[in-house]
């Protein structure tokens, strides 16, 4: 399986950090956000990952991350052009996908978990998708899965009066159904291509399964504190 990292976006909510640095390239404790979601597909066996950034950062990327080998992998690179949601980004990895089922991740999300059993459970499964669940107190600025069983009902992105408490991990995996599932996407209400709505081609085709976190989650790109929360959770975790 290949690994993507989706690294764009305008970091608008954590500006003016983001006014000239790519929001996944601020600190983290001790490390550059980007380390901890290649570290995450690393020690799950994900080695070949394709990084994709925005103009006017991708060569950051490469200075920082280079061929991978420091970090046990190999990395290729791709830019996406315009900011118009996770799903377009998505979109740039097709020929480097070439077939196979992907990984992807969002590059400000911070995991505790070892997720190798999943990624392997995932490896096996015949077709489809599998996304990650975690409870969190507030779950409005997330996608929020509605679940019935071991069934994943709908997934609704942000919202307003969410039915469950359980946010949708930023961390995916897809059969090669996913490219022409994202050509045929519209625009959300925000502008993007929602990886939620990706998501609920799969559940409606009966095609979702799922996995709970059982460690803490950081989201480092969805505020402030959210930033500052993720940098206490590495640096206690360190301890
Ligand atoms: C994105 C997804 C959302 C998911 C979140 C996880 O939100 O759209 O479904 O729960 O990542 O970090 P965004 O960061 O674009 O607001």
């Amino acid at each position: 399986m290949k690994g993507i990292i989706l690294a764009g976006g305008t970091g608008s909510r954590l500006s003016p950090l983001t006014k000239v640095t790519n929001k996944h390239l601020l600190p983290i404790y001790d490390r550059p956000m980007i380390y901890y979601p290649i570290q995450t597909l690393v020690k799950a066996g994900i080695i070949d990952i394709m990084i994709v950034s925005g103009k006017g950062h991708a060569g950051q990327f490469l200075e920082l991350l280079q061929s991978g080998k420091e970090l046990g992998a190999k990395f290729s690179y791709g830019v996406q052009e315009e900011a118009g949601g996770i799903a377009q980004a998505l979109a740039v990895c097709q020929d480097f996908a070439d077939q196979e089922k992907v990984v992807v991740m969002l590059g400000d999300n911070i995991l505790e978990d070892d997720v190798t059993l999943a990624v392997q459970d995932f490896e096996q499964q015949a077709s489809g998708a599998k996304i990650f669940l975690k409870e969190v107190d507030d779950p409005r600025s997330f996608g929020v899965a509605e679940i019935a069983g071991d069934k994943i009902v709908s997934i609704v992105e942000k919202p307003k009066t969410p039915k469950s408490n359980l946010a949708v991990v930023g961390l995916y995996m897809y059969d090669n159904q996913v490219w022409e599932v994202i050509k045929k996407l519209k625009p959300s209400g925000r502008g993007e291509l929602e990886i939620t709505d990706v998501n609920n081609y799969y559940v409606e085709k009966n095609q979702m399964t799922f996995s709970s976190l059982s460690g803490w989650w950081g989201d480092g790109g969805e505020s402030f504190d959210s930033l500052l929360k993720a940098g206490n959770l590495v640096a206690q975790s360190r301890q």
